[in-house]
């Protein structure tokens, strides 16, 4: 995700009051350019560092990158009542790096600092971005603490694995600041979703020849990446069914569950299985139309002068399958990847297609060799069950996911 992009989605939760915390963790370093990622999407951001934290990086810092005073004890502005009053005013609470020793004081509701004190009166969404030593994270406590803290509607982030302080690596490495600043603008964002579940599949699937070569596609997945963040943002419990896709692309959200599968029957199975009861049902995956009949259980040699026959057949048309049975009761919403030709254009196509699969709506999206993959932006049209066009906009796959929901959302209300 580009500064851009993380711009652009706070931006459009309109200026917020942010209470950005910060423990005594290495990754305090990292709270600042947090803390300018807000203030750069325009929020108002109080910085309360405990004393810790003011350890590893100087209150003149935070002071100059929020323009507010920064304090650590209650006592340090007694008159101002600092700790209702921005507690108070808040509409999110960030903490982050937060330690061990913190998590355990939020989940107890220990009021000992400036921080706590002020996180126990605000009534805001709160997120806690954890980041510590593996050993410190895994033990029993704080997995406990952290269970509290969920239970209790906070969100807290799972930490990321990588190099810790010292030479040692493992999980409890504090996320990127752009990755914070994200889930951080979600929690701002409307939740006009809330109460709903998608079924979202993404990636491309691989229909294996032998054991170690595949049928693919250049699908990555970010376009079915993006709707499932956005539609966790907004509130939706999001089950996402990922083709393939890179670990490192997978979102990182609570509301999102990833089920990983391979083939287009295993997508199948998933995409059936997840079905009942879902509000809406996605189809962003790129599903290979055709499989080897036979992959063998031992890898095609060359030499002896043959090459190797592989007869194809077809794969199940998940979208048609999922349109047609309709005892799911969800909005079934299907995507269609154009090029264009010299016997239509894109449109033609989308419109044929709409109509061929029978879909509420399809997303059509022109693709090539430099567009529509991977990480560029892409122009959508969507169209309603007749091919009618619907809306229809170009940009950022970040930008589109956000318009296909808002199509959506007006059809599920
Ligand atoms: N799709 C599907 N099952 C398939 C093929 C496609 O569910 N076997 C879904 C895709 O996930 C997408 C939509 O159908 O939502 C259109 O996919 P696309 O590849 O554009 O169309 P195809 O049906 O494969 O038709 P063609 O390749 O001939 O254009």
């Amino acid at each position: 995700m580009t500064e851009t992009t993380v711009r652009a989605l706070g931006a459009s939760a309109g200026p917020s009051r942010i209470v950005l915390g910060v423990t005594g963790g290495i990754a305090a370093y990292k709270s600042a350019i947090l803390a300018r990622l807000f203030v750069k999407a325009g929020h108002d951001v109080r910085i309360i560092p405990t004393d810790s934290a003011l350890q590893m990086v100087g209150r003149t810092t935070f002071a100059a990158l929020s323009s507010h005073p920064v304090h650590t004890s209650v006592f340090d502005d007694p008159e101002g009542v600092e700790h209702v009053r921005v507690g108070d005013e808040a509409e999110l609470v960030v903490i982050a790096p937060a330690t061990a020793n913190t998590i355990a004081k939020l989940a107890h509701g220990v009021a000992d600092n400036l921080l706590t004190t002020t996180t126990l009166v605000a009534t805001c969404p709160i997120l806690v971005v954890p980041a510590m030593h593996t050993q410190m994270w895994n033990h029993p406590g704080t997995q406990a603490n952290v269970q509290t803290l969920r239970d209790r509607g906070v969100y807290v982030l799972d930490p990321a694995v990588g190099r810790l302080t010292g030479a040692d690596s493992g999980v409890g490495r504090m996320p990127e600041p752009e990755q914070i600043a994200q889930t951080a603008f979600g929690m701002l964002i409307d939740q006009d979703l809330a109460g709903t579940r998608f079924v979202i599949s993404a990636g491309g699937t691989r229909e294996p020849i032998d054991p170690v070569r595949f049928l693919g596609n250049r699908s990555t997945g970010r376009f079915g990446i993006a709707l499932a963040l956005n539609a966790a943002q907004r509130g939706a419990k999001v089950d996402l069914v990922a083709c393939n896709i890179d670990r490192a692309l997978l979102p990182n959200h609570p509301r999102i569950t990833v089920h990983p599968v391979g083939t287009a029957r295993e997508l199948q199975d998933a995409m059936t299985q997840k079905a009942d009861g879902a509000s809406v049902l996605i189809m962003t995956a790129a599903v290979a139309d055709f499989r080897p009949a036979q992959s063998g259980g031992s890898k095609f040699k060359k030499g002896a002068g043959a090459t190797p026959d592989i007869t194809l057949i077809e794969n199940p048309d998940i979208l048609k399958g999922l349109a047609s049975d309709r005892s799911h009761g969800a909005l079934v919403v299907g995507f269609a990847a154009e090029t264009g030709d010299e016997h239509g254009t894109v449109l033609d196509y989308g419109k044929k297609k709409a109509i061929a699969k029978d879909a509420d709506l399809l997303v059509v999206n022109r693709v090539g060799e430099t567009v529509g993959f991977g990480d560029v932006d892409t122009a959508i049209t969507i169209l309603d069950r007749e091919g009618n066009p619907v809306a229809e906009d170009e940009g950022t796959k970040s930008h589109m996911a956000g318009i296909v929901l808002d199509t959506i959302a007006t059809h599920v209300r």
